[in-house]
């Protein structure tokens, strides 16, 4: 259970009612979708605070409003996926700039990194950012961001975001941390220090698996102001509906975030001990590397696991045979999805590149959702029986 703060109403309050107030003409207790292209305007230069869609809608606003005040920033600014969210952030940056990133990131940031914002002039560093000395020693005078995904996909490895947020402001560097897995409730890196948080909203926040969506939580005026700028000049924002669906996600992110870590705990304790499996990878084991900053850098342990087969041909025949959790890229639905990071999340990084960081053709990750745990492990248990 997340502490809280007596002054301040609750994270599920906040959640079910920040920005989601009731509708002030009709009284509707769910945010209406504003499927409108553009808005009345009352004279020139006279409107009610919307003129656009591509700039502004209503059903966004109180999405941004929410996001914000979940991750305790100062504003948020939503985009058309998770990738078009870290895409935006890297537009507030030039030629020339320098990026300190970690070397084991969901792969399409990677992907982004190298085969498309390189060629714009960004330079990219990768580091094990498990290690802040590394992070430390990587920044140089052109360096403007320090981007962290913590815990990693698929190597579940965490970094220490008060210690690298010490760094970067002693440097004058943002730390950009991506929370998609832990989700606010259970990790809240602004208060840790970092500059911005960014989320793929597909996973936990929408938490159905029914929507992409991203977002970009800020703790300056200014970087939301630029941001901003961003969706009304490129475009790639949150359509009113797929707002509308992660509004209606998060009001249940409290209560699904709690049975995905009570599940995710009991799965990873089952594969620990499966004699099938060789290693398990999840910071809620005490035997996880880093379960000490696990416990003091988050709330829960929540639902990602990955664990190790041994070998691609175990991998296939275990995931032929799964029937409760489903093959499938993505993470973060109420049903678990399973997956095989080499050949799907991580196919990208090239197998030199995934040895390099420690992703074997072995290695299979699970999202454990929020179906009968016991029906999750029986599964995983006959699956198993195939190697
Ligand atoms: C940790 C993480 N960040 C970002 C992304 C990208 O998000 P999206 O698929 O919504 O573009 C993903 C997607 O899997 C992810 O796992």
């Amino acid at each position: 259970m997340r502490n809280q703060k007596k002054s301040h109403p609750g994270f599920a309050t906040r959640a079910i009612h920040t920005g989601q107030e009731a509708d002030r003409e009709t009284g509707a207790v769910t945010v209406p979708i504003y499927a409108t292209s553009t808005y009345l305007q009352e004279g020139l230069g006279q409107n009610k605070g919307y003129e656009y869609a591509r700039v502004s809608n209503p059903t966004r606003t109180r999405l941004e409003t929410n996001l914000a005040a979940l991750e305790g920033g100062v504003a948020s600014r939503v985009f058309a996926s998770g990738m078009a969210a870290i895409n935006a952030i890297c537009t507030m940056y030039k030629s020339g700039d320098h990026v300190v990133a970690g070397h084991n990131l969901y792969g399409g940031v990677p992907r982004l990194f190298n085969q498309v914002l390189a060629g714009y002039g960004i330079e990219f560093t990768y580091v094990d950012t498990s290690d802040a000395k590394r992070v430390d020693r990587a920044i140089r005078k052109a360096t403007r961001m320090v981007y962290v995904e913590t815990p990693t996909n698929p190597l579940m490895a965490l970094s220490d975001i008060r210690a690298i947020s010490q760094i970067c402001r002693r440097k004058g560097v943002d730390l950009v941390v991506d929370n998609t897995f832990m989700s606010p409730y259970f990790q809240q890196p602004i208060a840790l220090g970092a500059d911005m948080v960014v989320h793929s909203t597909t996973k936990f926040l929408n938490g159905h698996s029914d929507g992409l969506g991203g977002v970009v939580v800020c703790t300056r005026p200014e970087q939301a102001e630029q941001l901003g700028f961003v969706q009304k000049a490129a475009g790639a924002i949150l359509s009113p509906f797929e707002c509308w669906l992660v509004l209606r996600g998060v009001k249940t992110l409290a209560v699904r975030m709690e049975q995905h870590d009570r599940s995710g705990r009991m799965v990873a304790a089952f594969l620990d001990k499966h004699k099938k499996v060789k290693k398990v990878f999840y910071p809620g084991l005490p035997g996880h590397p880093q379960h000490a900053l696990a416990k003091k850098q988050m709330t829960g342990f929540g639902a990602m696991i990955s664990f190790e087969t041994g070998s691609l041909s175990n991998a296939r025949k275990m995931l032929r045979k799964v029937r409760v959790c489903s093959l499938g890229e993505s993470l973060g639905g109420v049903e678990t999805l399973i997956s095989h990071p080499a050949t799907m999340t991580h196919a990208a990084l090239g197998e030199q590149g995934r040895k390099a960081i420690g992703i074997t053709d072995g290695m299979v990750r699970i999202s454990v959702g929020i179906e009968n745990v016991e029906d999750i492990l029986a599964d995983l248990d006959q699956a198993l029986a195939a190697i």
